[in-house]
């Protein structure tokens, strides 16, 4: 199972959902109702968040009846692992105990997916297990056949959208959803169905977005706490994006591309829409973006120095680091023995292909027969590496794309611009691509994970841009990014940014 499919919730989040989601329930609801209420974790594991939730409904009743008071109604918790129950029973004793409480949980071994679960719930609270497709091909096969699977599955979604779905759906109307989840599904193309069901059966009413993982054991993740309301007030949303603290209006949180989730904050709002509306494109329509190679065996195909013996099939292989802002590496420090469907063996690379057979042939491409055993895995269409071509690196602290006319091959953490037709200026495209208003646009509407911007396919080919019909217009640009190629300098930058800045009519100087 992967890393962060059981780390349970921190103690300090744990009680903040408790609290928060309770408050606002009993916003709503007579504070005599304390007793009625029904709160269930369909993936409660040991019980972080149950007994957090069990601690707070003591001290309301305390408030409201001036004694501790338990319902056995309140708290219902699923999970697949026995030990975990056993040791959420044993903590949810010591808790009643401390308070003097006689009682008992419901709670139940089962897989939630597959469990039947008419009773519905007031508050519907969890950090469900997160497990991606590509590692876990057989659990997403078998769910894929049910009749909730066949409703909700997704290529590429992760198996964690199935509880906040089953979340949903078994949640009364006006009820809450509080959930701890990676942050990947706010824009991930795989979550639209996910998004669209949030958006129609209700609203956001808080979301803190962290751009690091709020779990010790799971370095690297990056996490939101989301709380939902299944009815609709239109009140606003209040976000806590890091440090950042604003709100949001209900119209303006779902994009209108894809349904994404966007956290604008309310004063860079004007910009993104005059960028929007100054704007006469997209990307897609002007370029195509291509991954680079995946050879699915490095070892076999990448040298660290030329080898003469496969001079005919060698290219010279950059790394992403070797893509800079306007330029690239000159000298690659890899080459590939490039091979795609059109290759012809020599003798000699045949004779050195031919010791790994067995370990090629074992390539996913290979075994369902769409590639021969000796080419690369993915070597994509060659043009790409060859014609001119803005690239990228797929993830990125900033925005730095380089441009080279030079044969130019890497793996598939850079990306590649290229033409859609001969009438495009790719120099003209390369200065907004590198310029501070493109940044503020990304930033804000492109896709990321932590601090790091990720140039990936979808997100780039929705980006607007404006891209004049007059030739002088775009000379103008054109000049100056052709300096930057040459030699980089921060004045002509300048000029750059002031540029796409006027154009869109908007003034970033301060907030970057
Ligand atoms: C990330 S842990 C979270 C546990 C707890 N909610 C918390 O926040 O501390 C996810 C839990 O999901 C449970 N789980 C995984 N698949 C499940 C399934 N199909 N049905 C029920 N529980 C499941 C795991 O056993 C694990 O306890």
């Amino acid at each position: 199972m992967e890393y962060n499919y059981k780390i349970y919730t921190p103690e300090e989040y744990a009680i903040s959902m408790a609290k928060i989601s309770l408050d606002k329930y009993l916003e709503k609801t007579s504070k005599e109702k304390l007793l009625d209420i029904k709160i269930v974790d369909i993936s409660c594991g040991s019980g972080n968040l149950l007994l957090a939730m069990l601690e707070e409904l003591l001290k309301v009743s305390k408030k409201v009846f001036g004694e501790y008071k338990y319902s056995e109604k309140w708290l219902t918790g699923f999970d697949i692992d026995s030990k975990a129950l056993d040791t959420l029973k044993k903590r949810a004793q010591a808790l009643f105990f401390k308070y003097g409480i006689e009682g008992n949980l419901n709670i139940k071994e089962c897989d939630s997916l597959y469990e039947k679960m008419d009773e519905k719930y007031d508050i519907v609270i969890g950090n469900p297990p997160y497990l991606g497709e590509k590692n876990h091909k057989e659990v997403f096969h078998i769910i894929k056949e049910t009749d909730f699977g066949k409703k909700y599955y997704k290529p590429k979604m992760d198996y964690f959208y199935f509880f906040i779905e089953k979340g949903i759906d078994i949640l009364k109307e006006d009820g809450i959803l509080v959930y701890l989840t990676t942050n990947y599904w706010l824009k991930a193309d795989s979550a639209e169905g996910l998004r669209e069901k949030l958006k129609s059966e209700g609203e956001f009413f808080r979301i803190e977005n962290y751009s690091h993982s709020i779990f010790k054991d799971a370095i690297g993740q990056h996490n939101v706490i989301f709380y939902w309301r299944k009815s609709k007030s239109e009140e606003e949303i209040f976000v806590k994006d890091d440090g950042l603290e604003y709100e949001i209006d209900q119209s303006n949180i779902f994009g209108e591309e894809h349904s994404k989730i966007n956290l604008i904050p309310p004063f860079c709002k004007k910009n993104i829409e005059k960028i929007r509306m100054n704007s006469n494109k997209i990307l897609g329509d002007l370029l195509n973006v291509n991954q680079g190679i995946v050879s699915g065996a490095d070892k076999v195909f990448v040298f660290d120095e030329y080898k003469e013996e496969f001079g005919d099939y060698l290219k010279p292989f950059y790394k992403n680091k070797d893509v800079g802002k306007y330029e690239v590496s000159k000298k690659p420090p890899f080459w590939i023995i490039y091979l795609n469907g059109k290759s012809k063996l020599d003798e000699n690379l045949m004779s050195y292909l031919l010791e790994y057979k067995s370990k090629l042939s074992l390539r996913r491409e290979v075994v369902n027969n769409r590639i021969n055993w000796w080419e690369l895995q993915w070597a994509r269409d060659e043009e790409i590496f060859l014609k001119p071509k803005i690239v990228v690196r797929q993830r990125c602290k900033t925005n730095n794309f380089g441009y080279t006319e030079n044969p130019f091959y890497s793996s598939a953490d850079v990306y590649y611009l290229t033409a859609k037709n001969s009438e495009v200026n790719l120099f003209y495209i390369l200065g907004y691509l590198n310029s501070k208003v493109f940044y503020y646009w990304f930033n804000y509407i492109g896709k990321k994970k932590g601090k790091n911007l990720e140039f990936y396919s979808t997100p780039l080919k929705e980006c607007p841009l404006y891209y004049p019909d007059k030739e002088e217009e775009l000379k103008e640009i054109v000049g100056l990014v052709e300096k930057q190629i040459d030699n980089y300098d921060e004045g002509i930058q300048e000029r750059i940014d002031l540029y796409f800045s006027k154009i869109m009519g908007i003034d970033i100087r301060e907030e970057q």
